[in-house]
Formats: structure tokens, sequence, C-alpha cells
């Protein structure tokens, strides 16, 4: 299964989620391969305080062994990094795009789940990972701005690359009604104006731990199992195994 999380604006919680929802579903025992598509600007590696030795544009530039530049983190979680300062990655042409999807499909062959980070904006990038997956998962916060990014980003791929099924998960709330009824006025937007029916996966939120564990460089579900965005984010875990 591949899974990809955008959300158009950014500074919203992709990468957090990315890193968090991944260790989740290694602990539940599921083999989980974590893409850094943010190719331009990596950080999946930032936030877990690992150093890559080789990454997707190695992979791509010089035809290194994909799996040479997989970084084993625990038994089951395994992370092929990207780049970061390679703004060439980010406006991949219909050959690279061709290329990288044989190495990636080559890969997830031998993983349950696939989970990419993917960049801000709504760039070639971010539209061929949400064409290559089989599920399209959209992080928003409750802030007006990310809400329209949000929108703007589904509109586009529904109306230029015909994707239809958008999971949403609502970052930064300060309660669950608060993401409850943050993700209806989304939804009603949806389907009133681009006649899409909008998922729910749920809520992850607000909460201090966060910061702390990325300045810690340590997923924050390893060192603050219990903090409000560690439970949420194992919540939307759970719904994930059951796809
Ligand atoms: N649930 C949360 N509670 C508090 N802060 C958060 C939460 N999620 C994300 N953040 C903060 O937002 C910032 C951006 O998160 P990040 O995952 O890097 O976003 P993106 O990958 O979308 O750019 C981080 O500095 C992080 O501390
Ligand atoms: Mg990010």
């Amino acid at each position: 299964m591949k899974i990809c999380i955008s959300s158009g604006k950014g500074g919203v919680g992709k990468t957090t989620l990315v890193v968090n929802l991944a260790y989740c579903l290694a602990d539940k025992g599921k083999k989980v391969l974590m893409v850094d598509g943010d190719l331009g600007l990596a950080n999946v590696d930032v936030m877990l305080g690992i150093t890559a030795q080789k990454t997707i544009s190695d992979v791509m530039d010089r035809g290194a062994d994909p799996f040479d530049a997989l970084i084993q983190l625990t038994e089951n979680l395994s992370v092929l990094p990207a780049s970061s300062g390679a703004p060439d990655m980010v406006s991949l042409g219909p050959e690279e795009q061709n290329l990288l999807g044989q190495y990636l499909d080559g890969m997830v062959g031998k993983f349950d789940i696939m989970l990419a980070d993917t960049a801000a904006g709504i760039g070639p990038s971010v539209r061929w990972f949400n064409q290559f997956v089989d599920h399209n998962m959209v992080v928003a916060t409750p802030d007006p701005t990310s809400l329209t990014d949000s929108y703007a980003l589904m509109k586009v791929l529904k109306q230029e690359h015909d994707i239809r099924g958008f999971h949403l998960v609502l970052n930064l709330v300060k309660s669950r009604e608060q993401g409850e009824k943050t993700f209806a006025t989304l939804a009603d937007a949806a389907k009133k104006f681009l006649d899409l029916h909008l998922q729910y996966l749920g809520p992850v939120l607000e909460d201090e731990a966060v910061p702390l564990a990325i300045r810690n460089q340590k997923p924050l579900v390893l060192t603050s199992p219990s903090s409000p965005a560690s439970l949420t984010i194992k919540e939307l875990g759970e719904k994930l195994l059951s796809w």
C-alpha cells in the first residue's frame, strides 16, 4: 500500500505526521518504507537526527542502487532520504518521474506500507507522488490559509489528475470538536464546488511536546508516547491499518 501526505501550504505538520505515523505502524508489526518526497528541501533525516550517505538524488543522477540509499531505523522501518538544496529534483520531468516510479516500485514490494512525505505547494513532484500512490492524505490546520491551500491542492489534483479520494488530517487543533467543525467546513466546500466527498481520518492535537521532540531530533511517539499529539497520531495509525 502506497500513501503520500501533502498539504499545499508548508509548515502544517506533514513531516511530523509521516515520521510518527511510520513509527506507529512499524510498532504494529508492519514493514514500513518512509520516503522523503520533499525532494528539494528534505527534512525527514533532520527530524530523526540521521545523516544520509546516499539520497534519492544520487540514485536518480548517478544510478546508485536504491537499496544502498535506504537507512534502516528499526527492524520494521526504513527511510529513503532525499537531499536538501536539490532544486532540480522539485520539477521532475517525465523521464525522471518514470525512473523514480520504477525505483520505488522495485522497493515497495519488500514493505507493507510506503509513506511518502511531499513538498509544500502543488508543483510537479507533489502531483507525481499523488498520482503514484493508492491513498492520498492531505494535512491542513484550522488556519484559513492552510484550508484554502489544501482546497486548492485537491482542486488541482482532481481537475488535472482525476484524483477523487482524499483522507483529511487536521493538525494543530485545540480540541477534537475544533477538528470536526473544521473538517465539516472544508468537506462542505469540497462537496459543493468540487463534487468531492472527503474522508476525515482524524485530528492531531496541538501539543508542545512536538517542537520539543523536533529540537531533540527524536520521534515524538517514542519520547512522549502519551502526549496528546502522540495519542491522536496513534489513532490515525489504527485507522490506516484498516484500509
Ligand atoms: N501537533 C503539533 N503541535 C505543536 N506543534 C506542531 C504540531 N505539528 C507540527 N508542529 C510544529 O509545526 C512545525 C512544522 O512542522 P513540519 O512537520 O515540519 O511541517 P511540514 O512538513 O508540513 O512543513 C514544526 O516546527 C512543529 O514544531
Ligand atoms: Mg516537511
